[in-house]
């Protein structure tokens, strides 16, 4: 139950709001202030908290619960905080109500206080991201309800021990990227499990017979074997348990896991081949052109997402070609050589000639096309082409569904502008905006620090953008959105949609597994985009936006990241939102409440029954006010940071 579990949180910010308000201090509670003050001397110095505060409950990261004995420090979330050096006892050890702790993305050493094992109340435990080392200490498996334990990103080292199996509510175990070795316990069994992994750490050993049904991705970067991995060589197969499973319920998860483990085989390999046939049908495209004018391109047979990086080509000489060569064939009255402007002239006219011998540069490459930056003979002007892989709709609809595409203008829509259609090419010419792929500000090499605010704008601008198609009528839609469709203006606080409605000219070619990422449940062709796939997709980029996690197959190399949705939902269900955010946003307490509406939003976006989700008007509105909230935040906190400046 979602609401009850957001509720959860908002109840428990609220409880730490009042007992900052009122000073409720109790025993206990003083206990657990004299403990993060122990904790803040040792890692945080620079942590903002006010020690002359009789309760640790309004510090930031602090939430604390008011039942038996007047309240107690019951989470305790600091990630991104810039702790460094070593945990002490009697600081985590000595706060024995939490529930939750996240010291997550910090520069944290040595090794997990011995005494966390006082923790009992422990679910939530996320240290990920941290130079933590040495084995997991023996207290640890005292926390028999821990539910969600990700140790991801440090240097811990030993073996994984049999003890596991007393944290029978262990339903996250993520210990990728250690130094752990030896074997994996035969016998572990942990029977709450839902995510798992251990990739990139020293073990060795075949898979226990409860882990078969994971998918081989978790084991990555390990020398383990047996299923799901290749067969264990020269060992003999894992001797039978003595004694069969008890329950046939669990036979038939374990079953419908590896059933479950072959689909995803399966569908794994008819992508590979997916792949290599298009990078086939590809080649053959690429010699035609080349018989047809021997150096006409020197484009590369690189096939990545529509985030490519610009290299400078000659391809109009290509294009040009491929016209004659259609011209010269089969001339038909379709062939007129003439672009077709679409919703009024640009400031500079051009005819198709002089694009054809602008000087382009290859911007992205997707399936639906390749994407160009022209700039016109003499620099008269600046334009992006768009050209279309395989088009097998009818010339008659295409031409149509352009001139439907080029009439809608908003702000936050990337101009159409002309197109030209003949049997051999199809170009689609936008005006050219200067304006960066969200998907790699957010996840891209150089990526770039946006903070929250930043985050909700781009959110706002894509919104009104894609609204605004929405109002053209009922059956029209984007198609298409994720995160490398939408681009970001220089200044950062605005940003325009891309591509919309062109999946529908070229989608049969475009594999569903290429789009999974975003795609709504019920979409089984692209091209039959509805509305509400529109805003399902919508709030897997809002998702994106406030994790920074890249959606399944959407950049290269996250084919096998967890659904974001589904991943999402797991923490958000268990009344910890706070723990979803990315680290770079994590930290500004200030607009919390605003971070957790909108992460409400993408979650609603995403509901699995279409008619459940919100408008797209309604989205827009609702960010709009979200925006504007933490603006306001904003100013009034630089308003009294100046005005202190000015009085010390
Ligand atoms: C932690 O708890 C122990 C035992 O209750 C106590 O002696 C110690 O002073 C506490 N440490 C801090 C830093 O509060
Ligand atoms: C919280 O504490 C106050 C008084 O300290 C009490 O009136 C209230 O019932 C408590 N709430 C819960 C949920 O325990
Ligand atoms: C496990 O982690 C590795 C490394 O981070 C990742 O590549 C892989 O996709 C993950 N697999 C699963 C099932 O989580």
């Amino acid at each position: 139950m979602p609401l009850r579990g957001r509720g959860r949180s908002l109840l428990l910010l609220v409880v730490a709001l009042w007992c900052s308000a009122l000073r409720c201090a109790a025993p206990d509670l003083a206990a657990d202030r004299a403990a993060l003050l122990a904790l803040r001397a040792a890692v945080g110095p620079g942590l903002p908290w006010d020690a002359s505060a009789a309760s640790p409950c309004g510090w930031r990261g602090v939430g604390c619960d008011n039942g038996t004995g007047g309240g107690r420090v019951v989470a305790l979330q600091l990630p991104g905080a810039g702790l460094i050096g070593q945990l002490p006892l009697g600081t985590v050890g000595n706060l024995t109500a939490l529930r939750a702790l996240s010291l997550r993305s910090n520069a944290l050493s040595g090794g997990i206080p011995a005494d966390i094992g006082n923790c009992g109340e422990l679910r939530y435990l996320y240290l990920q991201d941290n130079k933590l080392a040495g084995e997991i200490p023996e207290g640890f498996f005292l926390l028999g309800l821990l539910q969600r334990l990700v140790l991801s990103n440090n240097r811990f080292s030993g073996g994984v021990s049999l003890e596991f199996n007393k944290l029978r509510r262990l339903a996250t175990l993520y210990l990728e990227n250690n130094v752990l070795t030896g074997t994996l316990p035969a016998d572990l069994d942990l029977p709450n499990l839902q995510l798992f992994n251990v990739s990139d750490n020293q073990l060795n050993g075949p898979v226990p017979e409860s882990l078969a049904g994971r998918p081989a991705s978790a084991f990555s970067g390990t020398t383990l074997c047996g299923a799901p991995l290749s067969p264990c060589a020269n060992t003999s197969p894992p001797s039978p348990l003595p004694l069969p499973p008890p329950a046939s319920s669990e036979d038939s998860k374990s079953s419908k896991l590896s059933t479950a483990a072959i689909a995803g085989i399966a569908a794994g390999a008819v992508a590979a081949l997916l792949v290599v046939l298009a990078v086939i049908f590809f080649m053959l495209c690429f010699r035609r052109g080349k018989t047809n004018k021997a150096d006409t391109s020197t484009e590369t047979a690189a096939y990545g997402d529509e985030d490519a990086s610009p290299e400078t080509v000659s391809v109009a000489r290509a294009e040009k070609s491929g016209v004659k060569a259609s011209r010269s064939s089969k001339p038909t009255a379709s062939d007129a050589k003439k672009l077709v402007f679409v919703g009024g002239e640009p400031e500079v006219a051009y005819e198709l000639e002089s694009l054809l011998h602008a000087s382009a540069e290859v911007l992205g490459k997707g399936w639906l096309g390749t994407t160009y930056r022209a700039t016109l003979e003499g620099g008269v002007a600046v334009v992006t082409v768009k050209r279309l892989r395989e088009v097998p709709i009818p010339e008659k609809e295409f031409r149509g569904t352009v001139a439907a595409l080029g009439a809608l203008r908003h702000e936050s829509l990337v101009p159409l502008r002309s197109y030209f259609y003949s049997k051999e090419e199809k170009l689609i010419v936008y005006d050219f905006v200067s304006a960066k792929g969200l998907s790699s500000l957010l996840h891209g090499a150089g990526s770039e620090r946006l903070d929250f605010t930043t985050r909700a704008r781009i959110a706002l601008a894509s919104a009104r953008g894609i609204a605004f198609i929405h109002g053209a009528g009922a059956g029209s839609s984007h198609g298409n959105i994720k995160s490398s469709n939408i681009l970001v203006n220089d200044a950062r606080d605005g940003a325009y949609v891309a591509d919309y409605g062109l999946i529908q000219l070229v989608g049969a070619s475009v594999p569903l597994k290429r789009v999974t990422g975003y795609r709504a449940p019920e979409v089984t062709d692209p091209r039959r985009a509805s509305q509400e796939a529109d805003v399902y997709s919508f709030g897997v980029l809002l998702l994106e936006l406030l994790t920074g996690k890249a959606p399944a197959n959407s950049v290269p190399g996250s084919d096998g990241a967890a659904d974001l949705p589904q991943w999402v939902g797991t923490v958000v269900q268990e009344e910890w939102t706070g723990e979803v955010f990315d680290a770079s946003i994590a930290n500004e307490a200030l607009v919390e409440e605003e971070m957790v509406r909108l992460l409400q939003l993408g979650t609603e976006c995403t509901e699995r029954r279409p008619d459940r989700r919100p408008a797209m008007a309604e989205v827009a509105a609702r960010i709009e006010d979200i925006v504007g909230s933490a603006q306001r935040k904003t100013d009034s906190a630089e308003f009294h940071s100046v005005s202190a400046d000015h009085s010390a």
